[in-house]
């Protein structure tokens, strides 16, 4: 058990991931399904793809967000941007990327319940764009691993 777990210590964005990935994947079930219900024009983009899949993914990518913010290793960069170019030809639009970081960080809110505070979102929110900035980067590149 960690200190934070012990004392009372407000969760920080590590501490945070920590959890989540304790959880049994609660966070990648609700998040697609929210995601859809709070903005139905990105419905469309998942025609096709195996939700269960993608939901299972979730915690992956989350870990990739929190090492990619506090390292900028060259591995989770070279991901992000494998990822960002397949979103790319997939014909996933910029201007969806605000929506899916707004609708992660409710989710993320709602899974760590009373543990999420308004520091802790934010870390969560810089982390997130920074992300998104590496994926947008790939853009009309096709990134191959
Ligand atoms: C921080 C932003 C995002 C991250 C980290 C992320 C991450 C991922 C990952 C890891 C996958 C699975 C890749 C694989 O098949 O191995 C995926 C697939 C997918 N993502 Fe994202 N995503 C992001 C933003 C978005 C946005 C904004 C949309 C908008 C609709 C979106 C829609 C999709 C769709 C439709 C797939 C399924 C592709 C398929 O079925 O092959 N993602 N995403």
């Amino acid at each position: 058990m960690s200190l934070a777990e012990t004392c009372d210590i407000p969760l920080d964005l590590h501490g945070s991931l920590d959890r989540l990935l304790k959880m049994d994947n609660t966070c990648g079930e609700a998040f697609y399904p929210s995601f859809m219900h709070k903005f139905p024009e990105i419905e469309e983009y998942f025609h096709g793809s195996n939700l269960q899949r993608l939901a299972a993914l979730l915690p992956m990518a989350l870990s990739v967000i929190v090492q990619h913010h506090e390292h900028h290793y060259a591995s989770t960069r070279k991901y992000l941007e494998y990822i960002g170019s397949h979103h790319s030809l997939r014909g996933i639009p910029e201007t969806a990327y605000p929506k899916f970081r707004d609708a992660l960080l409710a989710t993320l809110g709602q899974v760590l319940g009373g543990l999420w505070h308004r520091k802790l979102e934010e870390e969560w929110r810089v982390a997130i764009d920074e992300s998104i900035e590496t994926m947008i980067s790939a853009y009309g590149k096709r990134v191959t691993i």
